[in-house]
């Protein structure tokens, strides 16, 4: 009986054991030899405006930051429906959204041999990741020393004709035995270089590393970007189509990245975690990846228990692909098309009737005259609806933002005419929760959360 229950409790652990190991990600290394913790890819993720960012600035006004944040917003929304409302024109379809004014997070990652720290944006609209290397012929001021490839003994030119320089649809000069790449934007700006593989280090709670070997980068020596001085490049989180080898692919489909309050500029527990160890917890719905954007399925809107008079069909793609959601982690706002939109300002205008007064100086935006803090007190929380149940529940500071001391405006607004009725889930709505993707299932989840209880894993 003993044996039998000893035999019983030692399968039971080597299963265990078996299962701790192959829950590792195939190739990547630990430098851990007795796993304790599972480890995560995990980073910190610093938003523009945080003290953390070396793009804080203590003097900026709340309006000069919410004007800045709203004209990013327009900009990168309006160059996403561009992409996706071109579907003959070869060459808008081949650009790329510039990401240098998209206001929202950069990591700071190790790369190479002794690891060198790059400031990256991360950017779920881009397939590459991608930094400025020396020598440099144009370059943007970054804040961190350019990264020297002969400096790393793990950096390897990817090789013309090797199937990793096809399939990123690389070029190759006839003198030239290395593959290059070229991104263009579609503000005209671009980013050139040659392509490598490289090994990327991340820090584990316990002061562990773990060196993950990155198949497919990009190392810069021609960028003519309008990058405001600090980042050293852009870190791409969305999928690639068809067989193109991007870093989402290469760590299983699969990322997460956590969100807490971004109008705190000492806010510290957003973060990204890469590849197996991506939480993905809570509700899920369905999620489509098409021309390089991670479509979701928005079903209805409700305020408080009402849910508002939209019709299903208002944000479902159409034959040609028009139309549409997108999530994303470069726009600030929200942007709904106007049968959606229409709805929402209706109802948030009757609930403020008596109690606030429309901003009159701002037609274009839902504002009113008053403190968020002082006068939004228990004002009914805006859900979004998506298909199979999955919800991302606004609060008053996801659903409003303070524009000046005593004007408030809806984070949510009307689609411009630019965006062909591409309706976008930016950052602001995304604050309070963990958002999985696993892309090979096809799902996205939603779980409301307090980022900092997630800390002890970074
Ligand atoms: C692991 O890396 C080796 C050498 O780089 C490669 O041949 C192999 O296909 C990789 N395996 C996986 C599962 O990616
Ligand atoms: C902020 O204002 C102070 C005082 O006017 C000035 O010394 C400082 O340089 C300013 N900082 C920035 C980042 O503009
Ligand atoms: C925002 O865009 C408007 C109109 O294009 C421009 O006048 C303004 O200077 C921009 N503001 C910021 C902070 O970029
Ligand atoms: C990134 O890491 C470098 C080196 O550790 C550090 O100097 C820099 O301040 C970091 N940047 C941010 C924004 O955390
Ligand atoms: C909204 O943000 C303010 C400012 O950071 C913070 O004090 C407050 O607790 C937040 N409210 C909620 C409901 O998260």
């Amino acid at each position: 009986m003993a044996t039998a229950m000893t035999a019983a409790y030692l399968f039971f652990l080597l299963v265990y054991i078996i299962d701790i190991f192959s829950s590792y990600p195939a190739n990547v290394s630990s430098s851990m030899t007795t796993p304790i913790k599972p480890w995560k890819m995990a980073l910190k993720l610093i938003h523009h405006d945080s003290i953390h960012s070396p793009y804080y600035n203590p003097n900026a006004t709340i309006s000069e930051l919410a004007e800045r944040a709203i004209n990013g917003s327009l900009a990168r929304i309006q160059y996403m429906s561009k992409i996706i409302s071109t579907p003959n024109d070869e060459d808008a379809r081949s650009r790329l959204v510039p990401a240098s004014k998209a206001y929202g997070f950069f990591a700071n990652i190790s790369i190479g041999t002794p690891p060198v720290p790059q400031l990256l944006m991360i950017d779920t609209a881009s397939n590459l990741l991608w930094f400025q290397c020396l020598p440099c012929t144009t370059c943007f001021k970054q804040s961190l020393p350019l990264f020297d490839p002969a400096k790393s003994s793990t950096y390897s030119n990817i090789r013309c004709g090797s199937p990793a320089c096809k399939n990123s649809r690389g070029s190759c000069d006839p003198k030239n035995e290395y593959c290059n790449f070229k991104k263009s934007y579609l503000d005209g700006t671009s980013t050139a270089g040659n392509l490598a593989s490289e090994q990327a280090t991340f820090e584990t709670s316990d002061e562990g590393t773990v060196k993950v070997p990155i198949e497919v980068l990009g190392c810069s020596h021609v960028s003519t970007l309008p990058v405001d001085g600090q980042e050293s490049g852009i870190l791409g989180l969305s999928y690639g189509a068809g067989n193109l080898p991007t870093l989402v692919k290469q760590l299983g489909s699969k990322f997460s990245y956590c969100i807490g309050n971004i109008y705190d500029p000492q806010y510290q527990y957003n973060q990204l975690i890469l590849g197996d160890g991506a939480i993905l917890e809570g509700d899920s719905t369905t999620l489509l990846t098409d021309k390089g954007f991670y479509f979701l399925d928005l079903e209805g809107i409700s305020v408080g228990e009402k849910k508002l008079p939209i019709d299903p069909s208002t944000f479902k793609r159409g034959a040609l692909g028009e139309g549409g959601v997108i999530i994303d982690s470069g726009a600030t706002f929200t942007f709904l098309k106007e049968e959606g939109y229409v709805p929402l300002r209706n109802e948030v205008e009757s609930l403020m009737a008596g109690i606030l007064n429309r901003a009159a100086s701002l037609p274009k935006y839902l504002c009113y005259t008053g403190s968020m803090e002082r006068d939004l007190t228990g004002f009914p929380v805006v859900t979004l609806l998506f298909s199979g149940g999955a919800q991302l529940s606004l609060d008053t500071n996801s659903t409003f933002f303070q524009l000046t001391t005593n004007v408030l405006c809806m984070t949510i607004l009307s689609v411009t005419p630019a965006m062909k009725g591409v309706s976008t889930i930016g950052v602001l709505a995304q604050q309070s929760y963990n958002v999985g993707y696993d892309i090979k299932q096809g799902k996205i989840f939603f779980q409301r959360i307090d980022c900092s209880v997630l800390e002890s894993i970074v």
